[in-house]
């Protein structure tokens, strides 16, 4: 794991848009792992911009999301399909066919999810998936658990989880119980990875995720198997880690 630790939240949104922006130059027909959270909304604001200032291409890049709320319509400006639209997808010059996020109003689940999981390994699996974090260290919406989820499948969202995400809804009545999420597996077998996290809301999760024992209830620590991660980080949520294991 390469750990980096910048300023700020605009320092860690920079540097990861540096790695995105690389990873599209040099494979312009990238297959991205996209996330969501106001964790890479400075992400794709900035990707936006080398967009419109220097041209990056988007028009032959796909997208996989990691997850989408279940039975939330797409048009609910609290989906992660609109979202998406809105942050990224409707700026830059992507061909929205070849952006995939999991149906969350689908009628058949167990289609839905195995479908989406042959479509990312047809498509020869990811290049660059790009994660957040949450509190209790899900990835996705894989939450702690007995053990590790590996496909994409239906998850019962921890109460944390919906106390944490009820800032963008109105009450926490209103968030989804359930949502459909990648699978861990789908999220390994990722060629490169970047993990970011700000806050220090964020510091015991990121704790665990490099220095804790690899646990399925703690699901990012699985990243530690992982050959090629790059943990982005501000300074507070670096707040744990010892020294000598950040990048200089
Ligand atoms: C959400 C998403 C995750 C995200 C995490 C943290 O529930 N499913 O993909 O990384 O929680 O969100 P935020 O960046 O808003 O803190």
């Amino acid at each position: 794991m390469r750990i980096i630790v910048k300023e700020n939240y605009d320092e860690m949104s920079k540097a990861a848009t540096n790695i995105v922006a690389g990873q599209l130059y040099i494979k312009p027909d990238s297959i991205l792992g996209l996330a969501t959270g106001s964790t890479p909304e400075g992400l794709y604001k900035n990707l936006v911009k080398v967009h419109e200032t220097v041209g990056l291409d988007f028009s032959k890049v796909v997208t996989f999301n990691l997850d989408e709320y279940y039975n939330l319509p797409r048009e609910n400006p609290q989906s992660y399909h609109y979202f998406m639209n809105e942050h990224l997808f409707s700026k830059v010059n992507i061909n929205l066919e070849n952006t995939y996020i999991p149906d969350g109003m689908t009628e058949d689940l167990d289609i839905e999810c195995k479908n989406y999981d042959d479509l990312i390994e047809k498509m020869g699996n990811i290049d660059l998936q790009i994660l957040g974090i949450g509190q209790n260290a899900h990835i996705g919406f894989n939450e702690p658990d007995i053990k590790f989820e590996a496909t994409t499948h239906l998850v019962k969202l921890d109460d944390e989880t919906i106390e944490a995400n009820s800032r963008f809804f109105t009450s926490k009545k209103e968030v989804p119980e359930y949502a459909i999420s990648m699978g861990i597996k789908n999220i390994m077998l990722a060629k490169k990875i970047i993990l970011l996290a700000s806050g220090e809301n964020k510091a015991e999760a990121i704790y665990k995720t490099v220095l804790g024992s690899v646990r399925p209830d703690a699901p990012a620590s699985i990243l530690q198997l992982h050959r090629d991660v790059v943990i982005i980080l501000d300074k507070d949520a670096a707040k744990l880690l010892p020294e000598n294991l950040i990048e200089k």
